[in-house]
């Protein structure tokens, strides 16, 4: 039969008539109620020519793309079966059928199970269109044959037309993660691979397809992410077949999946969505879906103590610290490295997860009693993936080291070859059930011992080595296992800052921690674009130094305060140093925070296309459109001296707002003669559509500068 799949926009459609692997007649815009004969219609009318010099039949481009169909790009499934000559299996499709949900308790508007058979071989392919318009897949392999099937690709992959011929991706570097790129989608495939053995920072994040030219709040698009936090693969591909597609599933090694008769290899999910609002009306989509699976606590005002102490801890230090913590508001304290036995620098006792007796004499009682007492809660850095060589665990089992034991489990590579030392540590190798149980034991503890709220879960090096997959799917376990030993334990994910960003993760944790730069200017970028697929909520956003450790680069404290509001706000500074203004300063942006968090944590996300590139208007409007919070962040000196009135997108065209600036520790610096008029009123009132398309004169922001405006409905 065929499959039509409708939510918010979009619409997928699957013809699964015959015995053929279905063909997928359309992702993208919604096009409304079809009857049965109107879906048979559509897909009668989309058979193609058959081209010149081709098979010759017509070329149809199915949910799992393989060479016997006549496929000439990248295939949706590799791999053979080891004693095979062959390695071009052709699928006949076995069942379709319509589920409500092929997953957790999602909120799934349809979804689909496609069972396809070849010789020696079975494919599931689940396809899911959560209400929010995010489309889901996830394919899974299994070996019915008598052989062992080494799986060498397996992904999910969508159509794009042939309209949408540009491209945008990500890269980054250490702190500088996820930044654009764009080009053209020729003729080929534009592939990024991370091999990082998690996403890392140059990790591609979200590739878009769309309409040349598409931009925040125009064209359209269609965009997909590879939801796994190890090695994977995302990719766009055109071909002078005229069909084009976005592909993505995990990045294996050789020989990493051999698959025993009857053993299943299952991919991560590919997550999709289609906008004709551009990339905000794809982050609308995937925020909406995001919540919709994980309701979070209110996001309380933390502070981590790395950037303010780094190693050098002891309970009076912490106390004191934590005392001006409570005093400005902090709601979270959170205690990062330094805190285990004999870690006096980054050279050692990763593995050992057991309290400094020399730092704290009396374990962490006084610290966590004291935080609890000023009424915030405890949060504690770990790495549970990771070993220094310089630690009891190393000395005591040499072989749980990743790569170093050629007898440490069944599943092992080992070779005892170890990888590259990186940031003077190794990993444990976690898919060892001991090694495993050791860490899982050791976190437990404490977490039994200490009230613990929060666990900052840290991994600071790329593997080299060993298996991602099953490196990947163990610490899946392991967070997975505490969760449900501890079911209020949040956990954030950090990875040497924004190494590991994904869906698989947010799946099991509660924030990632985007990049390890505290200055505001990177900060202004890092949260643009990965806001695109991440609810401001799970991003970590802190008040640094005036100084930023990672640049040199200073600035002004109402700019950090500006920019560390967006997110899910912290401190990482030695506020027992502040002067009393900055001390009052930092109060009142807390304060402000708290109340603006119900708004900044629920509503959509918008980024203005228009202005001087130096300026850029960003901001959260709330679900209701009732209210909103803009920043109008100055990134560079402007172009023009004077530069055109800054227009507030995504407002309800017909309401009335009113608008007013949020002075926030102090004002923004600026270079002007005068105000615009309107600033001595103290606000403005204008209409939606008016904001959206005339906006407001701003005051002429000094080079990293922000200015916050808060938008009210008025009738
Ligand atoms: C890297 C993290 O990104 C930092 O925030 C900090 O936790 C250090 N590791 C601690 O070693």
């Amino acid at each position: 039969m065929i499959h039509h799949l409708r939510a918010a926009g979009t619409s997928f459609v699957l013809d699964a008539r015959g015995t053929g692997v279905p063909v997928v007649i359309h992702w993208g815009s919604d096009l409304g109620a079809l009857s049965p004969a109107a879906l048979d219609a559509l897909a009668d009318s989309q058979v193609p020519a058959v081209g010149p010099s081709s098979i010759d039949s017509p070329l149809r481009q199915s949910i799992l793309p393989v060479m016997a169909d006549g496929w000439s790009g990248r295939p949706g499934i590799a791999g053979h079966h080891e004693s095979a000559t062959s390695c071009a299996p052709a699928f006949v499709l076995s069942a379709d059928e319509l589920i409500e949900a092929v997953s957790l308790a999602d909120p799934v508007e349809a979804g689909l199970r496609i069972t396809l058979a070849a010789a020696s071989l079975e494919v599931r392919v689940d396809i899911e269109l959560s209400r929010d318009g995010v489309l889901r897949q996830r394919i899974a392999v299994t070996n019915t044959g008598d052989d062992t099937y080494s799986l060498a690709s397996l992904d999910a992959t969508l159509p794009i037309p042939a309209r949408a011929r540009e491209l945008l991706d990500f890269t980054g570097r250490w702190p500088r993660e996820r930044q654009p790129q764009r080009r053209d989608l020729a003729n080929g495939t534009w592939t990024r691979d991370s091999r990082h053995g998690r996403p890392g920072h140059d990790n591609a994040f979200l590739m878009v397809a769309g309409t040349p030219g598409f931009a925040f709040r125009t064209g359209e698009v269609w965009g997909a992410h590879v939801a796994w936090s190890g090695d994977q693969r995302l990719w766009a591909e055109s071909g002078s077949t005229g069909l084009g597609l976005l592909g993505g599933g995990e990045l294996l090694d050789p020989g990493e999946v051999r698959l025993a008769t009857g053993e299943t290899y299952e991919s991560p999910w590919l997550v999709s969505a289609y906008s004709d609002a551009g990339l905000d009306g794809l982050a609308g989509s995937f925020h909406r879906f995001i919540r919709s699976r994980r309701a979070l606590s209110t996001r309380k005002v933390m502070l981590n103590t790395w950037e303010a102490v780094y190693f050098d801890q002891s309970a009076e230090r912490l106390i004191e610290l934590a005392d001006a913590a409570a005093d400005v508001g902090v709601e979270r304290f959170v205690l990062d490295d330094g805190w285990m036995i004999g870690r006096t620098d980054d050279r050692r006792a990763l593995g050992d997860w057991i309290v400094d007796p020399v730092k704290w004499p009396d374990g962490l009682h006084p610290l966590v009693d004291h935080v609890l007492d000023r009424g915030m809660d405890f949060g504690l850095w770990v790495e549970p993936e990771m070993v220094s060589l310089d630690s009891a665990v190393a000395r005591e089992h040499p072989d749980w080291v990743l790569g170093a034991g050629a007898d440490s489990g069944a599943d092992s590579d080992a070779d005892g070859t170890l990888p590259l030392p990186w940031r003077f540590q190794q990993v444990l190798d976690l898919a060892n059930p001991e090694a495993f149980a050791h860490v899982h034991a050791q976190l437990v503890a404490l977490l039994r011992e200490y009230p613990i709220a929060y666990l900052k879960w840290d991994q600071n090096r790329d593997l080299l080595g060993g298996s991602a997959h099953r490196h990947t799917a163990a610490t899946y376990r392991l967070m997975d296992a505490l969760r449900a030993e501890f079911p209020a334990l949040e956990i954030e994910s950090c990875s040497s800052g924004g190494g590991r960003v994904d869906l698989g993760v947010i799946e099991r944790t509660d924030r990632v921690w985007p990049s390890d730069t505290n200055d505001s200017l990177e900060r202004q970028s890092i949260y643009r674009w990965t806001a695109g697929l991440v609810p401001p909520e799970f991003l970590g956003a802190h008040l640094g130094a005036a100084t930023a450790h990672t640049t040199g680069r200073t600035h002004e404290l109402s700019f950090r305060l500006a920019t560390a509001l967006f997110g899910h706000a912290g401190i990482e500074w030695d506020v027992t140093t502040l002067e009393p203004h900055e001390r009052d300063a930092v109060g009142e942006w807390v304060a402000a925070y708290k109340r603006y968090r119900g708004l900044l944590h629920s509503g959509d996300v918008v980024r203005s296309d228009a202005g001087d590139a130096a300026r850029w208007v960003h901001g959260v409007v709330a679900a209701d459109a009732a209210s909103a919070l803009f920043a109008v962040v100055a990134m560079t000196a402007t172009r023009d001296a004077v530069v055109g009135p800054a227009t507030l997108p995504g407002l309800d065209p017909d309401a009335l707002y009113r608008v007013e600036p949020v002075r926030l520790g102090a004002w923004p610096r600026v270079v002007q003669d005068a105000m615009p008029p309107w600033w001595a009123e103290g606000s403005v009132t204008m209409t939606g559509r008016v904001l959206a398309s005339v906006g407001i004169p701003m005051p002429l922001l000094a080079p990293e500068q922000a200015l916050v405006l808060e938008v009210t409905r008025v009738e």
